[in-house]
């Protein structure tokens, strides 16, 4: 391992190197692959981090996308929007709740949140959030996210956040008081390295939430839209949250966020209270209400059933690099054992034609497609075993 390419982009570009980037361009999509520009075929098991659930060119999104765009493809949010209103409709009678506001990232769908909570409490302002989360990059949804490496430099920070530990009721219950308007949570911490929390531990803040007038604000940007089996990670317990925000596979790969809320939110949002000249683009509605009825039961059962084959198979390989294997649905973490690097293996994986994340040192994360088939499975653990055996 000690030849390998480094992984950084070489700065002999004008791109800001903000980002870790492999030196491959993808040029092309088809289904579960991806094509570099010497048209070597890779299988995506990342989907663009959670973003691509139905692949590249589904035939369905790639035709709604082409008809809007034909016609128009954008108008600002002056004006009515069906697409906007069908899409609306949809989601609030999937989650139960009553209004959606469209945004366009899922730093974005947090942002609103952290500001409607605080209208809603006319006063109160104290969110509680959990220590390892992780609800965007923009100030109010990073200074939500409870991860000391990620606030470095960028202080002072948004006032009005407390971190407990993850899956804590104690230390939420402790961490109440006069001031606290919500709870803000991720049904299973993604980019902290698929971190799900104890069966009953969402039932159990809803109850809290109940208790002491608080909002439920359940963060669904990587684990909504189909993603963990359900359409919403949080029906897994049950539960009705008063906030859940939206993005990555809302649009499969379109720029779009969301939040749907209760009425009892949204009754505190009015004209000229929040807004945005790009949310809810007509281009990314169209691709986003086709998702809506491609995540039938049928596909959300899939996603369960191939998230669970895909565990099992890799408890099987029982390999002693291995330290865990965790996760729900189409969501699955991979945690190594001290000294693997896990950015290391991904990019052996990427040499070897397979898509993966990471999360940290020790953690791939595999986010496949909802259209991965049996076979693509195999192939990736066939790959994935042969990897580890040659570390
Ligand atoms: C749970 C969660 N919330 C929010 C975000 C931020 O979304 P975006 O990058 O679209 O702003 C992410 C991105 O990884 C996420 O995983």
């Amino acid at each position: 391992m000690s030849n390998q390419k480094p992984l950084q982009l070489e700065t002999t570009t004008a791109l800001l190197s903000n980002y870790f980037r492999y030196k491959v361009e993808f040029v092309k999509g088809e289904g579960a692959y991806l094509f570099d520009s010497s048209d070597k075929e890779y299988l995506d098991f990342l989907s663009g981090i959670a973003v691509t659930g139905f692949g590249n060119r589904h035939p369905k999104v790639l035709k709604a996308v082409r008809e809007q765009i034909e016609n128009v493809w954008h108008t600002s949010n002056l004006f009515q929007s069906s697409g906007q209103e069908i899409l609306a409709g949809k989601l609030a009678e999937h989650s139960g709740l009553g209004s959606v506001f469209f945004c366009n990232s899922g730093t974005e769908a947090n942002e609103a949140a952290i500001k409607f909570t605080r209208k809603w409490g006319n006063g109160r302002s104290t969110i509680i959030t959990a220590l390892g989360g992780f609800h965007g990059r923009t100030l109010g949804s990073l200074s939500a996210s409870g991860q000391y490496k990620l606030w470095e430099g960028f202080f002072p920070l948004t006032p009005g956040f407390v971190y407990v530990p993850y899956d804590d009721i104690e230390a939420i219950e402790n961490s109440i008081n006069h001031d606290t308007v919500a709870i803000m949570i991720e049904p299973i911490q993604g980019e902290s390295g698929i971190i799900v929390p104890s069966e009953g531990y969402l039932r159990r803040l809803r109850e809290i939430c109940d208790n002491n007038n608080l909002l439920l604000v359940v963060d669904e940007v990587q684990t909504g839209m189909g993603r963990t089996g359900k359409l919403f990670a949080h029906q897994w317990e049950e539960i009705k949250p008063d906030i859940i925000t939206l993005a990555k596979g809302i649009a499969n790969g379109l720029p779009l966020g969301a939040i749907i809320c209760s009425n009892e939110v949204a009754e505190y949002i009015t004209p000229g209270s929040h807004g945005s000249t790009f949310g809810g683009n007509p281009v990314a509605v169209a691709a986003a209400n086709v998702v809506m009825d491609l995540l039938t039961e049928d596909v959300l059962f899939y996603n369960s059933l191939m998230g669970k084959k895909i565990k099992v198979e890799l408890k099987h390989i029982n390999h002693p690099l291995i330290k865990d294997v965790r996760g729900k649905g189409l969501m699955i973490g991979i945690e190594f054992c001290e000294p693997v690097n896990a950015k290391d293996v991904a990019l052996i994986l990427l040499e070897e034609g397979v898509v993966v994340g990471t999360s940290g040192d020790r953690v791939i994360r595999i986010l496949p497609p909802f259209i991965i088939t049996d076979e693509e499975i195999t192939k990736f653990m066939n790959i994935f075993t042969l990897t580890l055996n040659n570390l």
